[in-house]
């Protein structure tokens, strides 16, 4: 049986020695631009609002603003040596943490400033300058717009992967019209991603491998019931994405933890898994829910892997808001667990975190929830104990939670609720999983496999012009997705804890682990139309990017035509008076001082030298999402004996769960996440409060102009984000990365709610 180490207490800190080593700061001259345009492209100088571009706006602490993953800095040729400028490379505000293509490009609004230039007329026959983007070889190459000298300007979007940017001289009249500049170029700059160059000789040195067999260690099969484990397999090796190169070096490493699977004595004597069911669950109702070991039938083989009541997904939960249940949950598994009913405000004492609110449940015990639902919306439940490993083998499952008001949803035909998952197979079954502690805590474990409720090959259908309503849920360890269905039309109604104020029209979802988004999207082609993630993959060593196109999911569109025709509806897209009466207290407290802040970042150490290496070199330039598991060696070895993720409180100087927050029931508080750039690793975060419900107020100085309530927000590497916390439920609650690994890896703290003074007693 697995031994079961409470809460990582064993892991070791140690300070932020080399995690700067291999930063280079390229971008130094973006500083100093303290404008601001407004709406439209106007210009206006002058106003103190910050961007990306501008100067540092926080010298009070070490809370660093390190801009140079979205700041161009425009340098010019010699022949006009006074010229200078930038590129701002601004957030465009959106229910997504980034702005995205539906093939997965970033996309960011250009705001440019230049200054010393030359008078046109002095070049030639121009009577002005324009800015123009191109990719590194020149095409495609497009205008952005034009350039006044000495102003900020907003122009067109840049939606490259790596990209140039060059201001030309050019004839106003006509210029829009233009392929490619015309008069001399006198100012010109390469996007930060342009930085990454492909591993040079030097690396290539290091990574020649020693010739030998690499170093195994041994697989634990645990029997079910807690039999005496069979030491005789060793690690398997990770599948490779295609067409990532690999140093042959790394591919001799292995985690330096024992390797598990969930093989029971006889594999064929397990229940084989069952779809997932839907429970109508009324106020005052108990339902039974069972964690358990299953077989698991996929790719044409069976795979041991764990299910609640047999199901994978679990039973998907029909309750009433403001409805009370109870749930009575017995583990037959072989680990340790609990369960967290995640996003719900509910009880401290139902919570499911490990040694704050419960003891876990041990192989074989019970524990009793009682869950309620003061809000409408689409919920999930999970394990709060080794979740890489025990979500990962199947348990989760979706509560959704019915709003008692009439028309809280726009009118559909159909309702889908959707789990997506990913999971990690190699040639003799599922990657084994670190027993006594996780692998992969680097990027977290990626799958190559896809899944939908459990499947490889889900299926949906519709008929012609049919609107559904999706409700999609990411219970993947790692992975962020960008979905989009075909290209069918979609509009975004919602996320974690209700509607959103507005209904908008998205290209695609961008999904990170434990969020959730409500789309609608109509069916107005016949056909197959695939459910589709599509990203822009990075091959770090040869400093290239790739697209991938993954189809999740297949929906038969049927030539038959719907009836009742919802395209009016649907062509609507409708305001929520009661998300935005909901909403309207805390508008005034949007602008408030920011309350707390915490710094997200990364600590390495007894790295092997390559390893360390290679993220030296990396680190000049890191994606926003890393999307894809283009690092499978490095990540999968990368263990608590390696690294740690940290959460640092710059105010306190606390970290992780030394960081001591009190609120009260009552307190809307501000909170500034900032994901730091500025170290050996940096990653994106899904950070997760418990128990309580927040805004995503603004993100790198923009704000956000069509609210939701959420539990989950995803922090992109070098955004700054506030949040405006609801300060509404006590008790003793946590705030995580939602990287299963990334939390194993300690990246988590608490934070305490005290019951308003004279109300009832709550948390510590
Ligand atoms: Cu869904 Cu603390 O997690
Ligand atoms: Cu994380």
């Amino acid at each position: 049986m697995p031994r079961f180490a409470p809460d990582n207490g064993g892991m070791l800190i140690q300070p932020p020695s080399r995690a700067v080593l291999g930063f280079v700061p390229a971008a130094a001259a973006c500083v100093a631009l303290a404008t601001s345009i407004g709406a439209g492209g106007v210009d206006r100088p002058g106003a103190a609002k910050s961007g990306p571009c501008t100067a540092v706006p926080d010298l009070t602490s070490d809370f660093s603003y390190d801009r140079d993953l979205l700041c161009v800095e425009l340098t010019p040729p010699p022949p006009f040596r006074g010229a200078s400028g930038s590129v701002e490379l601004r957030r465009i505000a959106g229910p997504f943490a980034v702005n995205l293509t539906p093939d997965g490009r970033l996309r960011y609004a250009a705001v440019v400033h230049a200054e010393g230039l030359p008078a046109a007329d002095s070049l030639g026959s121009y009577d002005g300058y324009g800015a123009w983007v191109a990719g590194p070889s020149m095409v495609p190459m497009r205008r952005l717009g034009p350039v006044e000298p000495g102003s900020v300007r907003r122009l067109g979007d840049v939606d490259l992967n790596r990209f140039v940017i060059l201001v030309a001289a050019e004839r106003r009249v006509g210029a829009a019209d233009l392929a490619a500049p015309e008069g001399p170029i006198v100012l010109r700059g390469q996007s930060p991603s342009m930085r990454l160059a492909p591993a040079d000789f030097l690396e290539f040195a290091l990574g020649a491998a020693p010739a030998g067999e690499p170093d195994g260690h041994a697989v634990h099969h645990d029997g079910d019931g807690g039999r005496a484990p069979d030491d005789s397999t060793r690690w398997t090796g990770v599948p490779m994405p295609e067409g990532v190169a690999m140093l042959p070096a790394m591919m001799r490493l292995r985690p330096d933890e024992r390797a598990w699977l969930p093989i029971v004595g006889d594999a064929v004597a397990l229940p084989a898994s069952r779809p997932r069911s839907r429970l109508r669950v009324a106020d005052g109702d108990t339902l039974r829910l069972t964690a358990m070991a299953v077989r698991h039938r996929m790719f044409g083989r069976d795979f041991v892997m764990y299910g609640f009541n047999g199901e994978i997904p679990g039973p998907l939960l029909d309750v009433d808001r403001d409805s009370e249940i109870t749930v009575e949950f017995t583990n037959d598994v072989s680990w340790p667990t609990t369960i967290h009913w995640h996003g719900l405000r509910l009880d401290n004492a139902s919570d499911g975190v490990p040694f704050v609110t419960q003891d876990p449940v041990l192989p074989g015990e019970r524990f009793t929830y009682t869950l309620r639902f003061p809000d409408a919306g689409i919920y999930w439940y999970h394990p709060h104990h080794r979740e890489d490993v025990q979500q990962d083998l199947g348990l989760y499952g979706n509560m959704l939670v019915a709003s008692p008001e009439a028309g809280y949803h726009g009118p559909v035909h159909r309702e889908e609720v959707l789990m997506l998952d990913d999971l990690l197979v190699g040639e003799s079954g599922l990657v084994p999983y670190g027993r006594e502690g996780a692998t992969h805590l680097l990027n977290g474990r990626f799958g190559n496999e896809f899944l939908v409720n459990g499947r490889p090959d889900h299926r949906l259908s519709a008929e012609l012009g049919e609107v559904v309503r999706f409700f999609l849920t990411n219970v993947s360890n790692t992975r962020t997705f960008n979905l989009s269905f075909g290209g069918a039309p979609m509009k975004i109604v919602g996320s974690d804890v209700g509607n959103f104020e507005r209904e908008e029209w998205v290209e695609s979802v961008v999904l990170a682990p434990a969020e959730r988004y409500v789309v609608h999207v109509r069916f107005d082609e016949a056909g197959r139309v695939p459910l589709l993630n599509r990203v822009q993959a990075l091959d770090h060593l040869n400093a290239r990017f790739f697209a991938e196109e993954d189809t999740l999911a297949v929906v038969d569109v049927r030539d038959t035509p719907v009836s009742p025709d919802l395209s009016a509806e649907f062509e609507t897209l409708r305001a929520s008076d009661l998300v935005a009466r909901d909403l309207d207290p805390y508008r005034e407290l949007l602008d408030r001082p920011v309350d707390r802040r915490l710094v997200l970042e990364m600590r390495a150490r007894d790295l092997p030298l390559l390893v360390e290496r290679l993220m030296q070199i990396d680190s000049v330039w890191f994606a926003p999402v890393e999307w894809s598991g283009t690092m499978p060696m490095m990540n999968w070895t990368s263990t608590a004996r390696s690294l740690e993720w940290v959460l640092r409180d710059p105010d306190s100087g606390r970290e992780n769960l030394d960081i001591d927050w009190r609120f009260e029931v009552g307190d809307v508080v501000k909170i500034r996440l900032h994901n730091e750039r500025n170290t050996l690793h940096a990653m994106q975060h899904p950070i997760h409060l418990h128990g309580q419900r927040f805004l995503v107020v603004e993100q790198d100085g923009v704000r956000n102009e069509n609210l939701v309530w959420k539990d989950t927000a995803l922090i992109p590497v070098g955004s700054t984000v506030d949040l405006l916390l609801d300060v509404s439920n006590p008790g003793a609650w946590m705030l995580h990365c939602h990287i299963a690994e990334h939390l194993e890896a300690g990246m988590k703290m608490l934070f305490h709610v005290a019951a308003p003074a004279g109300g009832p007693a709550g948390g510590p």
